[in-house]
């Protein structure tokens, strides 16, 4: 693999949720082809127009200074339509096992030099790596919810993960308008291993009755300038999700203030997602 070979060719986008949604748009817009693969037809067609509909309100802003004009963008339900893919960005379900599924078919669908990542907010991108052939092509590449919002990405080093790997994913990165900072393997990385306890003990402040869900957010809204509270946080990365994080965390660490609240469960067990649902801690008038 060359030390600087940019990625030119199609970005490929594995799964059909919200961020794989926000990193497809994202990609799209700037000028990166797209093909995007979800697990079924109808996941599919639900996908594709949700973003048809997101990148012909954004695309429909783009000004003469802005470049490139936008890519292409298909979507799947067949894995193998993603093997001229450059770099492929896996965003399914946090769990272990289907990623580890998902990356042993894409490290023997794809060439050498494709790069596979994964975003992942805490499982380690090491043992993803273990299942492919070719483990130093494997990296984390973490986008932020809203990913057309938020600036960052954390590119994530596994112990195998080469170098040029490193560079090329932290220029993609670049291309698509964020600020990339590279961190270990280490579950959380570092934005999540921040702000999950604090979104935990928001919860637990509620439960013990300290005060209302809403004068949690106002308070760390006003009184710690956040622009959104942590709650309003936890609706929006999704509450499942949310539980996900706070549990591989706890795994890691064995700190009990990650014990994932009893709410954040009943929310879970209820189908109260957060902002997916149109429910969480709070009530939206529009689902995702
Ligand atoms: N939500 C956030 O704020 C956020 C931020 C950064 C990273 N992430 C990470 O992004 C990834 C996706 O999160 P999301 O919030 O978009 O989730 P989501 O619940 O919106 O979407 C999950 C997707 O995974 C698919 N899926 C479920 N089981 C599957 C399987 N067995 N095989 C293939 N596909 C399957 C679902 O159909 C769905 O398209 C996760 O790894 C998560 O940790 C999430």
């Amino acid at each position: 693999m060359a030390a600087t070979t940019p990625i030119n060719g199609p970005v490929g986008v594995v799964g059909s949720g919200t961020m794989a949604a926000g990193i497809a748009e994202v990609a799209v817009r700037h000028g990166f082809d797209v093909v995007v693969w979800a697990r079924s037809r109808e996941s599919a067609a639900r996908f594709e127009l949700r973003v048809r509909e997101r990148l012909s309100r954004r695309v429909g802003q783009h000004s003469a200074r802005e470049s490139p004009p936008p890519g292409s963008f298909v979507v799947t339900s067949d894995l193998a339509q993603l093997e001229g893919c450059d770099l492929v960005i896996e965003s399914i379900v946090e769990l272990l096992e289907p990623k580890r599924v998902l990356f042993a078919q894409l490290g023997s669908l794809l060439p050498p030099s494709a790069i596979l990542a994964s975003n992942t907010s805490t499982l380690s991108i090491g043992q993803l790596a273990q299942v492919t052939e070719h483990p130093e092509r494997v990296v984390g590449l973490h986008f932020f919810n809203p990913v057309p919002r938020m600036e960052l990405v954390e590119v994530v080093r596994a112990l195998q993960t080469a170098d040029e790997v490193i560079e090329r994913a932290s220029a993609v990165a670049r291309r698509l308008g964020k600020t990339p900072i590279v961190v270990a393997d280490e579950p959380g990385f570092v934005v999540n291993a921040l702000l999950f306890p604090a979104i935990n003990a928001a919860v637990r402040l509620v439960e013990r009755g300290v005060a209302s869900a809403e004068d949690v957010d106002r308070a760390m809204q006003l009184g710690a300038h956040h622009p959104m509270g942590p709650l309003a946080l936890a609706d929006l990365v999704g509450i499942d999700v949310t539980v996900a994080i706070l549990e591989r965390l706890w795994a890691a660490t064995g700190d009990p203030g990650l014990v994932p609240a009893p709410t954040l469960r009943r929310l879970v067990a209820a189908g109260r997602l957060g902002r997916k649902a149109g429910q969480g801690f709070f009530r939206y008038e529009e689902r995702g």
